[in-house]
């Protein structure tokens, strides 16, 4: 049985997913969502959100405070390693496969995830083949991409990565909650540090 918690955080990100343009214009939810049981694993970012104390609109709060309850049943993931990131980076950064290939939830159509950042981060450039949607659910970061002018974006708001478009983000001085989509080709793969793709 995938925990119950997880299940009212899926609940959560249909609700706002569907009701949102900007998301459901990315890619409709999807329609082969099955549970697919993943075992908690723990990061030390998973009690940051546990504790996040940011304020969240009225729209993004139900799926806010549903990630918060279920940080303990999560099974957070940190791609990169201390020698690329840091270990600071590392202590205040997590994330997880809400939805997709490898997910809580599996679906082949779209991948879902829910990824924390600290306050004062540099996520260096990186890149990948998936066409990515970031929505910031609480907290803000300055988002920065290759063809693209920088932009701070607080909760609500989206940025758009193309194919393999080389993308980078800073926190400045609060951390950034947010719901990030995959969709595509390489919608199963990991992203890698760098500018080349
Ligand atoms: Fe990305």
């Amino acid at each position: 049985m995938t925990n119950t918690s997880l299940a009212h955080v899926l609940d959560a990100a249909r609700a706002l997913h569907q009701a949102t343009p900007l998301l459901s214009g990315f890619a409709p939810w999807p329609v082969d969502i099955m549970p697919a049981p993943v075992a908690p694993l723990h990061v030390p970012a998973a009690d940051l959100v546990a504790a996040l104390g940011l304020a969240a609109p009225a729209r993004c709060r139900p799926f806010v405070d549903a990630i918060r309850a279920a940080t303990a049943h999560a099974h957070w993931k940190r791609t990169y390693t201390e020698a690329e990131v840091g270990a600071d980076f590392l202590a205040r950064y997590g994330y997880f496969e809400l939805f997709g290939p490898t997910g809580h939830f599996h679906s082949h159509q779209l991948r879902g995830y829910i990824a924390y950042w600290g306050e004062g981060l540099n996520y260096d450039w990186h890149h990948h083949e998936a066409e990515e949607l970031y929505f910031v659910l609480a907290g803000s970061a300055e988002f920065l991409a290759e063809g693209s002018a920088p932009a701070r974006l607080g909760p609500g708001q989206t940025r758009h990565h193309a194919a393999n478009q080389p993308h980078a983000m800073v926190t400045h001085d609060e951390p950034v909650l947010t719901y990030v989509l995959w969709r595509g080709a390489g919608m199963a793969d990991l992203p890698k540090m760098g500018r080349a793709a």
